[in-house]
């Protein structure tokens, strides 16, 4: 072994967390595990892959189920794109009867990345394919002092050839989950204690003082605000919910009825907007209060105000559009994203500063 490679796996063995996809070579348990932990934190991850794990043991077991089961299961992780295509590939995967067993094939599967298909097949098969994440970069940009950025075409091809050069072939499922452990706990992006690294001696970026200017982005994530105003309308004892559809956040989720807005709209200024009026067109309106205003929701490329009004109804009369209606005291079954699930925690919850 190298000496990075041995220095790698004897601090893995010291330091390494006892995860529960790392005691499987069984390639389902690693896709899923792998899918959950892409932009989730694994210690957020970890209760999600249990439970998805006890309720879809088996690629068959996911292949089988409804969609809506297996996004009510995602439900809070965000990234929901990756909950349908972790199902759409399941259904390939129980078509064909085996799970794929060469890089190609595996690299082929819906929602899997160079990355992805490098971890399940060295976790799983111990092919010599090296894993390139946001670890990997770091560790390797610091260790070996190199200043190209980590997001252009040529930063990437130069970043996979190296890692690949310094895998440790005799050892890759070891070796990679030595380097992504290393770069998570050890070589941390802020604040990184140097002082107690085993690679201080040979690490360019702490001899030059680079370490917390390595890796390099070229390109800042630019982030937008939206302002939506979601509806509780209340029907008897009766709501509404709306599937979102592709092409935008959430994709598959339900949620309230929502108008989106140019920008952040007054409580007495709701009822004026043309697209509430065309949303309760037809409809007797009995009441109209605020649930709660001005929640800030923030994901990775966006920054979402959102309200949230309580409108009542007459009990036959439903709100315009594709909507479903649902007894409101079977809200809490849907899969929502977090935000509207803050909201339902609002509504379905007595509220103690209502005087009524
Ligand atoms: N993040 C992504 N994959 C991981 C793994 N296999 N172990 C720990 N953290 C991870």
């Amino acid at each position: 072994m190298s000496r990075f490679g041995e220095t790698l796996v004897r601090w893995y063995q010291e330091n390494k967390r006892d995860l529960p996809w790392r005691d499987t070579e069984d390639p389902y348990k690693i896709w899923i595990s792998e899918i959950i932990l892409q932009q989730t934190r694994v210690a957020q991850g970890y209760d999600y892959y249990c439970r998805f794990i006890e309720r879809f043991p088996d690629v068959f077991a996911l292949a089988e189920a409804d969609e809506d089961e297996v996004m009510k299961y995602w439900q809070g992780l965000g990234y929901y794109s990756r909950a349908r295509n972790l199902h759409e590939a399941a259904r390939s995967i129980a078509a064909r009867g085996t799970f794929p067993d060469t890089y190609e094939e595996v690299r082929k599967l819906k929602g899997v990345g160079d990355y992805t298909a490098a971890a399940i097949c060295s976790f799983a098969y111990d092919m010599p394919c090296a894993v390139v994440d946001g670890n990997v970069y770091r560790v390797l940009s610091r260790w070996m002092g190199i200043e190209e950025p980590i997001d252009t075409v040529q930063g990437k091809k130069l970043f996979t050839a190296l890692a690949d050069e310094l895998l440790e072939r005799s050892v890759p499922a070891l070796y990679n989950q030595a380097i992504m452990d290393f770069g998570a706990i050890q070589c941390v992006p802020s604040s990184p204690s140097c002082l107690f690294c085993p690679l201080s001696d040979s690490c360019v970026a702490l001899q030059k003082g680079l370490v917390d200017m390595l890796p390099v982005k070229r390109h800042k994530t630019k982030v937008a605000n939206r302002y939506f105003i979601y509806f509780y309308v209340r029907a008897g004892a009766y709501t509404f919910l709306h599937k979102r559809e592709a092409g935008d956040i959430w994709h598959g989720l339900y949620e309230l009825p929502l108008i989106e807005a140019e920008r952040e709209t007054a409580e007495e200024e709701v009822c004026g907007l043309p697209a509430y009026r065309r949303l309760f067109e037809g409809c007797e309106v009995r009441g109209f209060r605020l649930v709660a205003g001005r929640v800030k929701h923030v994901l990775s490329h966006r920054v979402i105000y959102a309200d949230c009004y309580e409108v009542e109804i007459a009990g036959g009369d439903a709100p315009q559009g594709a909507f479903r209606r649902v007894p409101a005291a079977d809200l809490h079954k849907f899969a929502v994203s977090r935000l509207v699930s803050r909201f339902f925690s609002l509504i379905l919850k007595p509220n103690i500063n209502n005087k009524e």
